[in-house]
């Protein structure tokens, strides 16, 4: 099976933040399963996409959510004109043929899904298919690296403790100030200036954490403002909504947030 539709050819951008670049160059190489923790939108997934793009890998993506079941994960048997015919599924093909893999918000999948990544994630490095009485043994370039967000979770919503020991972990979080409008004015194309003012917005916003804000206005909230100012729509507009509506439905939050627009537009 060729991998050629998951390889990155073009460099994604991505700005570090701090040395998680060398660190994670340091847990490919002997194949570490790695876990990227942070808030929403504040540039995990353009992390891994950027690193399988250094370390010449495919990547290979899944979305975990709540129905998600191991055989989505695995693979299942199909009927076809020929009968059944078994159709690896993404983990699977990941394993078999040598890929990055990446479970992105792994919190969002059942614990009775989660577990069929500990054997891959131990020396053992397999992938069972049960319903196929097959061991997969993972191919050299296998790498597992899941995505958390430790906002979300809750008793009922959380990882094993058996499951989050596997794993080797970088701690994400929103960008200082400079390096925030660093990256949002060359992703938008926009200002400096403009840049610092949709950051210092931002800012704000994560200071209403906590008051009935479940998170402040991410980077790519912030990326989102600026690509609208781009196309001539105004600050005050563009920020309603790329971060105000979408962020809350409380009449009071939303006065919040758009009084700090206001006054970081001043
Ligand atoms: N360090 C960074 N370097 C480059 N772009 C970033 C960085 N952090 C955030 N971004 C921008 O923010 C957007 C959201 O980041 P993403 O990686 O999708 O977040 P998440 O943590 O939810 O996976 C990206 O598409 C990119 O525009
Ligand atoms: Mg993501």
């Amino acid at each position: 099976m060729t991998l050629d539709a998951y390889r990155i050819t073009t460099e994604p951008y991505y700005r570090p933040l701090g040395d998680e670049i060398a660190l994670f160059d340091a847990a490919y190489a002997t194949r570490m399963p790695m876990m990227l923790k942070g808030p929403t939108g504040c540039g995990k997934t353009r992390f891994v996409e950027h690193m399988a793009w250094r370390l010449k890998q495919p990547l290979i993506t899944v979305a975990c959510h709540e129905d998600m079941t191991a055989s989505d994960l695995v693979g299942r048997w199909l009927l076809d004109a020929d009968g059944t015919t078994w159709h690896d599924g993404p983990l699977a093909t990941a394993v078999r043929a040598g890929a990055i893999c990446y479970l992105d918000e792994i919190v969002e999948a059942r614990q009775d899904t989660t577990v069929v990544i500990h054997p891959l994630t131990d020396d053992r490095r397999i992938l069972p298919l049960e319903k196929r009485g097959e061991l997969i043994p993972a191919h050299p370039d296998f790498q597992l690296v899941i995505s958390y967000n430790p906002g979300y979770q809750s008793v009922i919503k959380d990882l094993k403790e058996s499951t989050k020991q596997r794993f080797a972990a970088i701690d994400f979080r929103y960008p200082a100030p400079d390096v925030e409008a660093e990256i949002v004015g060359r992703e938008a194309r926009i200002a400096a200036e403009i840049a610092m003012t949709l950051v210092a917005i931002a800012e704000r916003s994560r200071h209403l954490k906590g008051h009935g804000l479940d998170e402040g206005a991410s980077t790519r909230m912030l990326v989102n403002a600026a690509r609208l100012m781009g196309r001539g729509i105004p600050l005050s507009q563009a920020c309603d909504a790329a971060l105000v509506v979408p962020l809350t439905d409380d009449a009071q939050l939303r006065e919040a947030l758009r009084d700090a627009v206001l006054a970081c537009a001043a």
